[in-house]
């Protein structure tokens, strides 16, 4: 079945007061009034009855405190249903405000605990014909629990008029790699197990999970960003070229790879949990929730056999970064060695946050001398290229558009809880970590030779 693409006459937002909506949704709907490319009914659901002007102050200062002619745009396209979403008589009002408005994208910015219920809401009224879907993640809390969530979704929307969110997808630099791999052929041929010795991912981020203890407590970072943003940034590296460039095609090769990885070894992973995480908020004193894991995946098919596939991901580590480093097989034959240290392996890094681009770690003649020292090759594409457009931006025009290549689809979705289910399945108490460092030391030894240092900044 082709994919439901049909623009939308309206977008009803449920949770358009909290915290999603006020950081992210809002300034990003802002941002796409301004420059054109929004310009629809926004029909905001929330529990708090804030009145409309209330809402439009709530959203003027979400966006920055704005005063201008597209803000004045966005406020007058907003309306606001208030209710409980378990209540019919909050659908039933949603119907009287979204009537005649055509095709709805109903996006549901509110807690997975109530995804059925706004769903079953919905089509009581039936606001589900005619209608897509849109829910945040995280989808479900493991393989069980997702195809749960999914089955009852489906009884009320198809998976044609389904879309799960994952941000990631949405990122400009992640959508980069894509293109990196498949519109150049200076890649391809070496891009696998007969070149690359392994590839790492880091995830890392400086900060503490803040006010977030209760939801963080509850998942931890496997759940938080490895089932879905890393794994997604995996099959991005790891699929073959799709045979076309239809969303489908993509969807496919993306779900082959990811079939294809074997479901990690507890031998594999190494969790840990910052000192200082059981006195936050939320977050129960005897907890043994990660908030730090670095893991090896493997992925069974002929590109790919045997490399390790390097993932580290955490709170309180000393950067906030997102990278991507491959590294190279030596030279079978070192001829400019400096005779006691092997040459370093050649690397080809992929930076994605803070600032993107892409840097080969080459080696090159110290002067005067006979050996060898990496020397970087770096395309900044800030610099280069322009400022890139913000995650929710594009995640919310493909909302409105229905384009689906950048929603997880359930296949991968299910293949990814399958991949990490040994990893929650781990009891132990997570090894503890100073915050600020890099993580409980035998951490050090996922990647074989080690982690290579990430590359700050391209400065
Ligand atoms: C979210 C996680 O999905 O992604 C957060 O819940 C994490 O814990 C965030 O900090 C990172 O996203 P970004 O876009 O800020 O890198």
């Amino acid at each position: 079945m082709r994919p439901d693409t049909t623009r939308a006459g309206a977008l009803v937002l449920f949770g358009i007061t909290g915290d999603l909506a006020r950081k992210m949704l809002l300034p990003a709907l802002y941002h796409l009034t301004a420059d054109g490319r929004f310009d629809l009914p926004i029909i905001g659901v929330a529990k708090t009855d804030m009145g409309l002007d209330g809402l439009r102050e709530f959203a003027r200062t979400a966006c920055g405190g704005v005063h201008d002619a597209a803000f004045d745009k966005l406020a007058g396209n907003l309306r606001l249903v208030s209710g409980d979403y378990r209540d019919p008589a909050t659908f039933a009002r949603l119907r009287e405000e979204t009537e005649g408005k055509g095709f709805l994208v109903h996006y549901l910015a509110v807690p997975p605990a109530l995804f059925s219920a706004v769903a079953e809401g919905l089509a009581g009224e039936g606001l589900n014909r005619d209608a897509r879907l849109v829910v945040e993640k995280p989808f479900g809390h493991d393989l069980a629990s997702a195809r749960e969530l999914n089955g009852e979704l489906l009884k009320f929307f198809d998976e044609d008029h389904l879309r799960r969110v994952d941000h990631f997808l949405g990122k400009e630099p992640v959508e980069d790699l894509m293109v990196f791999r498949f519109a150049n052929t200076l890649l391809e041929p070496i891009w696998n197990r007969s070149h690359i010795r392994s590839v790492q991912i880091t995830m890392a981020e400086d900060f503490d999970v803040r006010d977030r203890g209760g939801f963080y407590d509850a998942n931890g970072t496997v759940r938080d960003v490895v089932q879905n943003h890393l794994l997604q940034l995996l099959a991005i590296l790891a699929m073959d070229p799709p045979p076309s460039t239809d969303a489908r095609a993509q969807l496919d090769e993306k779900w082959r790879v990811l079939r294809a990885v074997q479901a990690i070894d507890p031998a594999d992973v190494v969790r840990g949990q910052y000192a200082g995480y059981l006195g936050t908020d939320g977050v129960r004193p005897d907890s043994t929730t990660e908030t730090y894991v670095a893991l090896r995946a493997y992925i069974d098919n002929w590109r790919w056999a045997g490399v390790p596939w390097c993932i580290r991901s955490g709170k309180a580590l000393p950067v906030t970064d997102l990278e991507v480093v491959a590294e190279l097989r030596r030279p079978p034959v070192t001829m400019f060695g400096n005779g006691r240290a092997p040459d370093a392996p050649n690397l080809i890094r992929f930076r994605l946050q803070p600032d993107a681009g892409v840097t080969f770690d080459l080696l090159a003649k110290e002067p005067g001398k006979q050996h060898t020292r990496p020397v970087p090759v770096s395309v900044d594409f800030t610099k280069v290229l322009g400022p890139m457009e913000a995650a929710y931006e594009r995640v919310l025009s493909d909302a409105v558009s229905g384009d689906p290549r950048r929603f997880a689809r359930f296949d991968l979705v299910e293949e990814s809880w399958r991949i990490v289910q040994p990893v929650l399945d781990l009891a132990e108490r997570p090894l503890p970590y100073e915050q600020g460092s890099w993580g409980p030391e035998p951490a050090a030894e996922i990647p074989p030779g080690g982690w290579h240092e990430i590359s700050t900044t391209f400065d």
